[in-house]
């Protein structure tokens, strides 16, 4: 049978280091505020002056996951790229990418399902594996949040949560009898409430998309409910633990590691409370990045691979996510 697996990880971080300290000059916040309400320490920022964007950061990670897998670009039967923040409104930063790694007509596309992204990322690859559709593709997901955030006093509630950072990751379709690669998908979305954690402009629906007296309003920042994410995040994320599970026929004691998306350590607090798992099943870098949406479970995946965390034969990783949109979902992956 046609499985997806993995042949390569890659993640890039820019250099530019932001401490909770450090966002004190532009807002009235706190290291322990951040720290108690988040579990936040510090977060990576693309450099002030701009001109770094989501397909940049996508660019270095997917160098070193091609090169991890021993691949060309030119290997490629298709990119997914996973982000909120593309490089520019259209096109998408897939295209802007496939160019970046020197292609000439290899398909990209992006999915915008923001902390989602890399669940939606794998459903959608897996879907063109198994369906013949492509045998290599490379996944990106890729966040430049810095030049989109309101950093004073006003934007805080927000501010404080997102980092840059890119995670990629190479798939390949083989043919095997074994019980390996991605066991299985779930995805859910709930347009309902969208308006709980949302960036408006430039928005179709108006006329101008942007205008100075709309930005006035600070409507070009992202808005969030915090406290509606929190409460549904912490309900989603169990639930669709369980549903992915069921639907791959194991039991929590089948997997090795979870690794949820990284949006507070809070919120993977109650998960892993809820859950009754022990520290050591779960994996949470958020202290080190903050929330870089698509890009926190291919850099958590990059890291945990580095780190030898996958030291048996069939080690089976469980990705939780859950995000704007509203957005969830699970996958299980079992390395051979
Ligand atoms: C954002 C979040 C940390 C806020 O925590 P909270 O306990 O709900 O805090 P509240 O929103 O009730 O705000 C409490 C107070 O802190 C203030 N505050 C907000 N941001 C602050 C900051 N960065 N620093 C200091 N104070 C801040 C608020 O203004 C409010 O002040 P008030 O009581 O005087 O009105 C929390 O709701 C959360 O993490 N939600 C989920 C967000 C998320 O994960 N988003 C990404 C989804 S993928």
């Amino acid at each position: 049978m046609k499985r997806t697996v993995i042949r390569g990880t890659g993640r890039y971080i820019p250099e530019r280091l932001v401490t909770n300290q450090d966002l004190t000059q532009w807002m009235d916040t706190s290291d322990e505020w951040i720290k108690q309400r988040t579990g936040i320490e510090q977060r990576y920022w693309v450099k002030e002056e701009g001109g770094v964007g989501a397909s940049d950061l996508g660019l270095e990670a997917s160098k070193i996951a091609l090169d991890r897998a021993g691949w060309k670009p030119e290997d490629l039967d298709l990119i997914i790229f996973a982000t909120l923040s593309p490089d520019i409104f259209f096109p998408g930063s897939g295209c802007l990418l496939q160019h970046k790694l020197g292609l000439e007509t290899t398909p990209a596309l992006d999915i915008r399902q923001q902390c989602t992204g890399f669940i939606y990322g794998m459903a959608t690859a897996d879907a063109y594996i198994r369906s013949n559709m492509a045998k290599r593709i490379l996944f990106v997901g890729s966040e430049v949040h810095s030049t989109g955030i309101d950093i004073s006093t006003r934007g805080r509630d927000v501010a404080v949560l997102f980092g840059d950072g890119a995670g990629a990751v190479c798939l390949e379709g083989i043919d095997t009898d074994e019980d390996i690669g991605i066991l299985t998908t779930v995805l859910h979305s709930q347009g309902k409430l969208a308006d709980g954690l949302m960036l408006e402009l430039p928005a179709s629906r108006l006329n101008p998309r942007i205008s100075v007296d709309i930005m006035n309003e600070a409507r070009q920042f992202p808005k969030m409910n915090g406290q509606i994410i929190f409460k549904h995040a912490v309900r989603r994320l169990p639930e669709v633990t369980k549903e992915t599970l069921e639907k791959a026929n194991l039991s929590i004691d089948d997997i090795d590691l979870i690794i949820p998306h990284q949006a507070n350590l809070r919120i993977n607090q109650a998960f892993q409370n809820t859950m009754n798992l022990p520290d050591e099943k779960i994996f949470n870098n958020i202290q080190r990045y903050g929330n870089t949406t698509a890009g926190s479970i291919p850099i958590a995946l990059d890291e945990v691979i580095e780190m030898n965390l996958v030291n048996k034969k069939n080690y089976t990783i469980l990705f939780v996510a859950f995000g704007a949109g509203l957005t969830w979902g699970g996958v299980v992956y079992r390395f051979a």
